[in-house]
């Protein structure tokens, strides 16, 4: 079995699975061209296209990562070749951190207080009880059912919403296009994580955006093509020149989206002279809620590549529905 490597930290994951499988060639597509042909397994993260062009006898394609965007979009894929994702892998531990940090940022005042202490300003927030705090997550996949049922648990009311039907034990679940608009009347904080899919272009628009209760919440640690970017900037209102500061700076509500954390964008990095870096209701980060974990992701590369070389079926992605 040959297995081919593609990504920033190769050489580490060709050391750990070729510890792991003795019997493999594993090999690291950094090496040259003679070395590297006629792999049967890639195993890759955002894999170039000249890889596929020159590997044409893959016989199975594992994802170093869970969202599989980049892979299904590149244009040399391979039709036919079953392809495996990581499912949670460690992931959602992290992302759970990050939606959690996001969430109190607002329902705790963090954003309103970052304010008042540029204005030395020393003046108490009341409290919004947690019960009375609606988070919406969209997307219930591997990741977004442990994020919500984390936060149903931490007493927050949590609504979910998927493509199909779903069912989470302590979630109101929602789907369809329906589901959704009663879903987004309900949420304080909504939390998008869903896949990359021609589905969920957008699906952040004016229109969702305006379906949310004022002074309502995005927190994006997704992807970025779920969001219309000029129809955020849109409902977080104008950037007062002066001040630096959105318009209901105070405790006042305008009626507007109150701030956004965002982790993924359209484009990444996300460009210099995007509005949104310097917008002062929304808070950056580079994609980096939920690392993958090498060691809880190497067990599943390893349990999938066995199975493959057992003759045994894996469940793969779905590329018509794109995750
Ligand atoms: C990261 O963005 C992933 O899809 O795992």
């Amino acid at each position: 079995m040959q297995i081919l490597i593609h990504s920033a930290d190769a050489e580490q994951w060709q050391t750990a699975i070729a510890k792991a499988l003795p019997t493999a060639t594993v090999i690291s597509s950094h090496v040259t061209l003679e070395a590297r042909h006629n792999a049967d397994y890639l195993v890759a993260w955002q894999p170039p296209g000249w890889l596929f062009e020159e590997q044409k006898g893959l016989k199975g394609i594992i994802n170093l990562g869970a969202g599989v965007d980049a892979l299904l979009n590149n244009p040399a894929l391979p039709a036919g070749v079953p392809i495996v994702k990581l499912r949670d892998a460690g992931m959602a531990d992290p992302m759970i951190d990050y939606v959690r940090y996001a969430v109190l940022h607002f329902q705790r005042d963090f954003d309103r207080y970052a304010r008042q202490q540029a204005r030395i300003q020393w003046q108490e927030q009341p409290l919004a009880p947690k019960a009375e705090w609606g988070i919406g997550v969209l997307g219930l996949g591997a990741i977004g059912a442990r994020v919500a049922q984390t936060l149903a648990a931490d007493g927050f009311p949590v609504h979910g919403w998927s493509r199909r039907p779903k069912a989470l034990d302590g979630i109101r679940c929602y789907h369809g296009e329906e589901g959704l608009a009663t879903l987004l009347g309900q949420v304080k904080s909504l939390v998008t994580l869903l896949p990359n899919t021609p589905a969920t272009r957008d699906i952040i628009n004016a229109e969702t955006l305006a379906a949310l209760p004022p002074g309502a919440s995005l927190i994006n640690p997704g992807r970025g093509s779920l969001i219309d970017e000029a129809a955020l900037l849109e409902a977080l209102g104008p950037v007062d020149a002066e001040t630096r500061s959105g318009k209901d700076d105070g405790n006042g509500d305008t009626g507007r989206l109150r701030g956004a954390v965002l982790d993924a964008f359209a484009y990444e990095p996300l460009p210099a002279d995007s509005p949104l870096w310097r917008h002062p209701r929304v808070l950056i980060t580079p994609h980096m809620a939920a690392p993958t974990p090498r060691d809880a992701a190497l067990e599943q590369v390893i349990d999938t590549l066995k199975a493959w070389q057992a003759g045994e079926q894996v469940p793969s992605v779905d590329p018509a529905a794109g995750y």
